[in-house]
């Protein structure tokens, strides 16, 4: 999935994007769904749609195009609304809005790999849509498909509609059925065979694959069919029980789950998902009510998979018809879980029965009831499986309390860790100080070994970056220098070093790149140049040209790319886009004064009441003229970003966005307290004097530790160390000097 939503959003043409921002209108996309009512200027609110609200929290601005719950938190721009409440990619929402205004998508001129892979995806999943068609029509259209396929899926239980919900299929018991219909219609081996629908034997006969099965279709997130999976009606020991297709380009099985499409929308509503085994698992339990049901086929979880469900929710119910050994062996999956930092609950059926029987021996309520009842917390799980038979064997007993730490460690949360370490203390009848010492140990061990895995794959992004495009902007001296300490310890030990110094950052960072998404374009200061002329200069010029000075690139990657993108936007079409919305206001405020003054010259009594009314009329029209500028100025650069094609771009600035929009919140309220926006002129400078203060701070410290390491050493290059104290006494001098030199560059605050 990961690789579908990334193939296809780098293809919606830039100026499209663009055209769908401009267009998407937050009250017309959220009324939808949700009713809304005015509740003045232009703001409106309604029942949250994700949560079960009672009292309208669900508020919409207007103006800002924003939505937020100020109960359950969600909310965001018309498209992270949709992708929420529809549970759709960021792609697939734009093109829900694209379709919602009758926007023409225009997809991006791709290379011609791009082409040739686009087409070739596109022509396999033609030929799926045809054999989706051609085994379902086979099922009832055709006696065989009656008689054998329909009846099987009966007496398993399924009624019509649920069988028409998933698609199901029979593939004929005949050798090229399908391959004579596609072939007939014009459909092209190389796809046939791509697809795995068709094979070809030593002696080059050609077969279709499904062949006498029934066909369970595989759906990707969007609804189109992207494999298959073929069951036998045999009984038959040496036959296969299913046949599914192949790895290809359009189905990567690992990142996949099998119902994930029918499912999206009550697993997003009730904020859980359901895990089980095997197709016939999922299509019973929706036949039963539970919805939220998707299967990992038969394969034990991968990580692409529980990507995949994190989208859609934290929740996570396992169910398990196995016996103990097999419960035991899949264990260690779950962790993975636990990693992405999913909360898990297990649910153990009665012995004999899988979640399919089950689902069919049940009503819908009993079988919900049960999933109340008895899902359990999966360490609780974990410590109860793994203590079962060990009470007396102090060996097993000291493994299974290592095996459920070592599991604990994977959680990402600090609390829910502690929480764990408190639970098992009484479950496992150990200290809390013994178990944190194993839990701590383990811990140390998973960072570590993440923290290779993420190395590699920095080493890894870096070369493509560096492939990609030349070096903007290289590390400064003093950044350089910050980072010697690293230079010679190990790795791990540097890579645990730079990661705690990205960390550290990363406040500061983040300040900074938050004024430039928010109030980029704002003229925020006036600055004088050397013949003593005055310039007003913006939030973005500033901070880049302060940044450039000291030749300072982020740390954390988000906020590099965020800058990065923010500085393209600047040397793009800013001036053009601002003139035209200005040109707009401008012959809004003057329909606005013409209108006014018609309205009063017709409605007036006497001469004097006309001048009073019309310069009333005046001022009121441009507070609001300069009011939209402001606006309009003052989201200019999120308004973009949050429609960036990049998930961490676009969610930080969205949150960014929204947070302002809590604060006009309040002011709205205590309509004297300052708004940042008034206090720019003070603010950004002091982001920029405390982030390089930290800078600086980092590196003095990292100089400190050179000097007392050096010195513990018999024969220290005495030179050596008096240049590091010169370097901290300069350092430090800078320091002092920080804030007064960003004081002399500002002379007047603008009003
Ligand atoms: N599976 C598979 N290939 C097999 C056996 C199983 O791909 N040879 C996968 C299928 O996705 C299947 C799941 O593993 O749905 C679970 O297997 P199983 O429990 O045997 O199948 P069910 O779906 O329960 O099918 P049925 O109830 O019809 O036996
Ligand atoms: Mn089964």
């Amino acid at each position: 999935m990961k690789h579908n939503s990334r193939h296809s959003s780098r293809h919606i043409d830039h100026a499209t994007v663009q055209r769908i921002l401009e267009a998407a209108d937050i009250v017309d996309v959220v009324s939808d769904f949700v009713h809304l009512r005015k509740t003045g200027g232009n703001n409106y609110k309604g029942l949250c749609p994700f949560h079960n609200d009672r009292t309208p929290s669900f508020s919409v601005s207007k103006s800002k195009n924003l939505c937020k719950c100020f109960s359950c938190g969600k909310g965001g721009s018309p498209v992270t609304f949709i992708m929420e409440h529809e549970q759709m990619s960021y792609n697939e929402a734009l093109r829900y809005l694209a379709k919602k205004y009758n926007i023409e998508i225009v997809e991006r001129e791709m290379t011609d790999k791009e082409r040739e892979e686009e087409s070739e995806r596109e022509s396999m999943l033609a030929i799926n849509d045809f054999a989706l068609t051609h085994f379902e029509q086979n099922l009832t259209e055709t006696q065989d498909g009656r008689d054998i396929g329909l009846s099987y899926f009966r007496e398993r239980g399924l009624s019509d509609a649920i069988i028409k919900k998933f698609r199901l299929g029979y593939s004929l018991d005949q050798s090229d059925a399908l391959h004579k219909a596609a072939t007939g219609q014009g459909y092209n081996d190389k796809y046939l065979f791509g697809t795995g629908l068709c094979g070809k034997s030593e002696n080059g006969r050609i077969y279709d694959r499904y062949k006498g099965r029934v066909i369970f279709p595989i759906f990707g997130t969007s609804g189109r069919p992207i494999a298959f999976g073929g069951r036998t009606l045999s009984s038959r020991k040496d036959i296969a029980k299913y046949v599914n297709s192949p790895e290809s380009i359009i189905y990567h099985k690992s990142n996949v789950l099998y119902g994930l499409y029918q499912a999206k929308h009550a697993i997003g509503q009730q904020d859980k998902c359901i895990l089980v085994e095997g197709y016939m698992d999922v299509i019973s339990m929706f036949q039963s009510g539970i919805e939220n049901v998707v299967a990992s086929s038969g394969t034990s979880l991968t990580e692409g998979q529980i990507r995949l469900i994190h989208r859609f929710t934290s929740n996570i119910t396992v169910i398990y018809d196995g016996d103990e050994a097999g419960i035991k062996a899949s264990l260690r999956g779950i962790d993975m879980l636990l990693a992405e930092g999913m909360n898990i609950k297990v649910l153990l059926l009665p012995d004999g029965e899988d979640p399919d029987s089950f689902a069919r021996s049940h009503t819908a309520e009993e079988l919900a009831e049960y999933i109340k009842q008895n899902e359990t917390d999966f360490i609780r799980f974990k410590t109860k499986i793994l203590l079962n038979g060990a009470e007396n064997d102090p060996q097993k007993r000291a493994e299974a309390i290592k095996d459920i730490m070592q599991s604990v460690a994977k959680i990402p949360d600090e609390i829910t860790r502690h929480v764990y370490v408190q639970e098992c203390s009484t479950l496992l009848n150990v200290t809390e100080q013994k178990l944190m010492s194993h839990m701590e140990a383990a811990r140390t061990k998973y960072n570590e070994e993440k923290a290779n895995e993420r190395r590699k794959e920095r080493a890894r992004e870096s070369i493509r970056d560096i492939e990609n495009e030349p070096a903007t902007s290289e590390l400064d001296q003093s950044a350089t220098q910050a980072k010697q300490p690293e230079q010679v310890a190990t790795t791990s030990e540097s890579d645990k070093q730079l990661a705690a110094y990205a960390a550290f950052m990363k406040t500061y960072e983040c300040e900074v790149v938050r004024y430039v998404v928010k109030y980029g374009v704002m003229d925020f200061c006036d600055e004088i140049d050397e013949n003593g002329q005055q310039h007003p200069i913006k939030v973005i010029d500033y901070v880049l040209r302060e940044l450039n000075i000291d030749n300072i690139s982020f740390v954390n990657p988000v906020y590099q790319r965020i800058l990065k993108e923010a500085y393209a936007l600047r040397q793009k079409n800013w001036a053009d886009d601002i003139d035209k919305h200005n040109e707009i206001l401008i012959q809004q405020r003057q329909k606005a004064i013409a209108d006014g003054i018609e309205e009063i010259r017709r409605t007036a009594h006497d001469l004097s009441s006309i001048t009073a009314k019309e310069q009333a009329l005046i001022e009121r029209v441009d507070k609001e003229y300069y009011e939209s500028i402001t606006e309009f100025n003052c989201q200019y650069i999120a308004k973009f970003m949050m429609y960036s094609p990049d998930d961490q771009v676009r969610n930080l600035a969205t949150d960014m966005c929204i947070e302002k929009h809590e604060l006009s919140r309040v002011h709205t309220k205590y309509a004297k307290i300052e708004t940042e926006l008034d206090r720019l002129t003070e603010l950004v400078p002091r982001a920029i004097t405390e982030l390089k203060d930290a800078i600086i701070g980092c590196e003095i410290k990292g100089i400190q530790q050179e000097i007392s390491d050096l010195s513990m050493q018999p024969n220290a290059d005495i030179q050596h160390i008096m240049d590091l104290m010169a370097r901290q006494t300069q350092l430090n001098e800078i320091r002092k000097q920080l804030a007064k030199a960003i004081g002399d560059r500002i002379i007047t605050p603008r009003k």
